[in-house]
């Protein structure tokens, strides 16, 4: 239920119009977001490289609703790719396809991503596009398979979600394209007609994909917190005698920064998406649904203020 009018309220242009400058709902933001600048972000990513911890950085942003903006977001992208490349940071960038464009016209955000991946391609870099919610799911792999991948092989790779039924479909066809893919359960609201309702069937259907991914994908990037599903990947990989090289772990910014550093302790490739930009309103929003006592964090923080503590 809470869940729900979470991700309900993230869709809520007008309620972020209202949060946007409220001191607390900034400061909260602040953990699961790296600034509001690229400046910002790029002091995170250098305090995780020197971790030894790689970055995925993404421009918040979603559906843009005209041209100038769409061409607009695609150069913030291209100053991201220049300054990771300048800075020599280990990182690369993540990219929604809708913030490209791609609800104005398929051609435009075509278009668009050619530079962004000609730009990626020069820097040997890498551009993951991210997976929006399921009304794009097919829109995103047609466009990936058919117009991005077969020109930028080694600069462009998919998300795939665990809650979607269709999903241990994709992994195949996944495998058969050789593309690299991040697993992920799922974050936006789905219906059941499309989606598992149920998060056992979800974290089931993340250990199949997961285990197909690891065993026969190309440097597949396996995205989660869930302690029993990452102990479940370091178990299978051993069995398997598959390298730690081939793979990655991957994990949110400051969302279990404790397991993110033991894991690059123990040896293994730990990745973090590190989001940025004035439009953290949604991407917030789906943090707090994903764990309801993130709520309780930031209700506890507005009644102290109210009582007039300031000190948390
Ligand atoms: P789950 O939600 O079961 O949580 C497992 C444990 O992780 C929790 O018990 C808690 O300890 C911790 N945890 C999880 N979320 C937390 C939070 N918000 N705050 C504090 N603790 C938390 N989704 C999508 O639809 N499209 C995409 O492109 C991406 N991309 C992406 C990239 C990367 C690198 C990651 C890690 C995740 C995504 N996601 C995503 C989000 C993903 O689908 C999912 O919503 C979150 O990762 C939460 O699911 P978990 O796998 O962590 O499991």
């Amino acid at each position: 239920m809470l869940r729900s009018t979470l991700l309900y309220l993230s869709n809520q242009p007008r309620v972020f119009r209202f949060v946007r400058n409220n001191r607390l709902a900034k400061k909260f933001a602040k953990r699961f977001v790296a600034g509001e600048r690229l400046d910002e972000a790029l002091v995170a990513v250098k305090a995780l490289n020197a971790k030894g911890i790689t970055a995925s950085l993404d421009l918040l942003g979603e559906s843009v609703t005209n041209e100038r903006e769409a061409h607009s977001a695609a150069s913030e992208y291209l100053t991201i790719l220049d300054r990771i490349h300048e800075q020599q940071l280990d990182a690369n960038v993540s990219v929604k396809l809708t913030a490209m464009g791609l609800d104005i016209s398929e051609e435009l955000c075509v278009s668009i991503m050619h530079d962004v991946l000609g730009r990626a391609q020069a820097y040997s870099s890498f551009v993951r596009l991210d997976m929006e919610s399921s009304a794009y799911t097919e829109r995103t792999l047609r466009l990936f398979e058919e117009r991005l991948y077969p020109v930028y092989k080694a600069n462009v790779g998919i998300v795939l979600q665990s809650y979607l039924y269709r999903t241990s479909s994709d992994v195949e066809r996944a495998i058969q394209t050789k593309c690299r893919v991040r697993l992920c359960k799922g974050a936006y609201k789905e219906p059941a007609s499309v989606a598992f309702p149920d998060k056992r069937e979800v974290d089931a259907n993340y250990v199949k994909c997961m285990h197909v991914l690891l065993e026969q994908g190309t440097y597949p990037g396996i995205a989660t917190h869930d302690p029993v599903i990452i102990n479940e990947a370091k178990r299978f990989v051993a069995e398997h005698g598959i390298d730690r090289s081939r793979f990655e772990f991957q994990m949110l910014y400051g969302i279990r920064r404790d397991m993110q550093e033991q894991l690059v302790k123990e040896g293994y490739g730990m990745r973090v998406y590190v989001p940025f930009g004035t439009q953290w309103y949604p991407y917030l929003m789906r943090r707090l649904a994903e764990r309801p006592a993130n709520v309780a964090f930031i209700t506890g923080n507005v009644m102290r203020e109210m009582i007039g503590g300031r000190k948390s």
